[in-house]
């Protein structure tokens, strides 16, 4: 069990800069994310903690010890790929004891650490296959034995279900923050699936161009994202965001969006936006609901609008009702779907407690 400390740690390939310098502080068993689109530097950033990449500036530490100089088996992690690279002439037991067996441990450790994590992955049944007469899974299970038999103080997990398909995908999320739980070990995450990020976060750092866009709970992340490129990337379907321009005067305090449509907003809300200033407007699918539907006692602050729809996607217990508002085309997300579903133009509410407002320019959050 170990902390992990990134102090400005960059990496450059020659003239590519593939993760500028970025600090984070990763608590003793705590379980992070890292997030972000392909080639924002999550793997290079892991890599570097790993020891599989030299590191171009900065300090790792691994507990109090810096470990930038040191070997990757000198660094006690377990890192588990997308790839699960088993070796395909060893069975289910050898595969998970190799490591141990090199570092010269007796048969007998070897085989009781084998059994304890077999145990925890349900392998028992399967100790005598090979890699070829498993399924995906199974062979992701045995990938995970590998690295929990080596007892180490940190987990790094790249992309580890990217093989899987959805449902087995689903199950091994589960497995994976289950195990979590009983082996209490620091783990850090690699994945460019927000879905797996908030469900398995302690605390998820979304990157974006190699640097470190934000480190917050799920529920920080996705209540207060803190860019426009946060709140686009969490969130499915992604929170709806829209060109407004910010009034503040005594008798008008609000947002118009598009062609005109004006919306009142509580000076909380408005924050630091000044009169007249372009702002970014952004709601998620869930805070504009149909009147009907609406739980009017749930919401403190609505502003409601007759709004045209344009197209309905059931999806069984819910369904996405695309609007337009104000020549702009957002959609909302409708729980607990009866009988028909909405037509034409419908008076909706719109959740003015999850209203999120940033700068248009820079996208940060105001
Ligand atoms: N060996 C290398 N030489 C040059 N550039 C590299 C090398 N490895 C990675 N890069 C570049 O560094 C950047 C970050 O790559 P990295 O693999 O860390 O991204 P990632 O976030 O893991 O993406 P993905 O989700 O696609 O796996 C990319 O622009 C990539 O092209
Ligand atoms: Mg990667």
């Amino acid at each position: 069990m170990a902390s992990v400390n990134l102090e400005n740690v960059a990496k450059r390939f020659g003239p590519v800069v593939a993760v500028h310098p970025i600090s984070l502080a990763i608590d003793d068993r705590e379980f992070v994310v890292l997030v972000g689109p392909s080639g924002c530097g999550k793997s290079t950033t892991l890599r570097m903690i790993a020891g599989l990449e030299t590191i171009t500036e900065g300090t790792v530490r691994i507990g109090e010890r810096v470990v930038n100089q040191l070997p990757p088996r000198a660094r006690n992690i377990s890192m588990v790929f997308q790839n699960y690279a088993l070796y395909p002439h060893m069975s289910v037991a050898e595969n998970q004891g190799f490591g141990l067996k090199i570092a010269g441990r007796p048969k007998a450790e070897i085989s009781e650490r084998v059994g304890k994590a077999s145990e925890t992955l349900s392998l028992t049944p399967l100790l005598n296959r090979r890699p070829a007469q498993l399924s995906g899974g199974q062979r992701q299970r045995v990938a995970m034995g590998r690295a929990i038999v080596r007892n180490p103080d940190v987990f790094l997990f790249d992309e580890p279900l990217s093989n899987l398909d959805a449902k087995l995908r689903a199950q091994m999320r589960t497995e994976i923050k289950k195990l979590h739980q009983r082996v209490q070990t620091t783990v850090i995450y690699v994945t460019h699936d927000q879905v797996e990020a908030m469900t398995l976060a302690d605390r998820i750092v979304v990157m974006r161009d190699g640097r470190i866009e934000q480190v917050g709970t799920p529920y920080e992340i996705f209540h207060q994202p803190a860019s426009t490129f946060v709140a686009g990337f969490i969130g499915n379907p992604p929170m709806n965001l829209l060109p407004a321009v910010a009034h503040r005067s005594a008798d008008r305090s609000g947002v118009t969006i598009g062609t005109g449509v004006f919306i009142p907003l509580p000076d909380s809300v408005l924050a630091s936006a000044a009169d007249g200033m372009p702002v970014t407007f952004g709601f998620r699918p869930e805070g504009l609901v149909p009147r009907q539907a609406a739980d009017a006692g749930a919401i403190g602050h609505a502003h409601q609008m007759d709004l045209p729809i344009v197209l309905v996607e059931p999806l069984g217990s819910e369904a996405l009702v695309f609007i337009d508002l104000g020549g702009e085309e957002v959609v909302a997300k409708l729980y607990r779907v009866s009988g028909d579903l909405p037509t034409g133009t419908v008076p909706m509410v719109l959740d003015l407690d999850q209203i999120h407002l940033f700068d248009a320019e820079s996208g940060t959050r105001l």
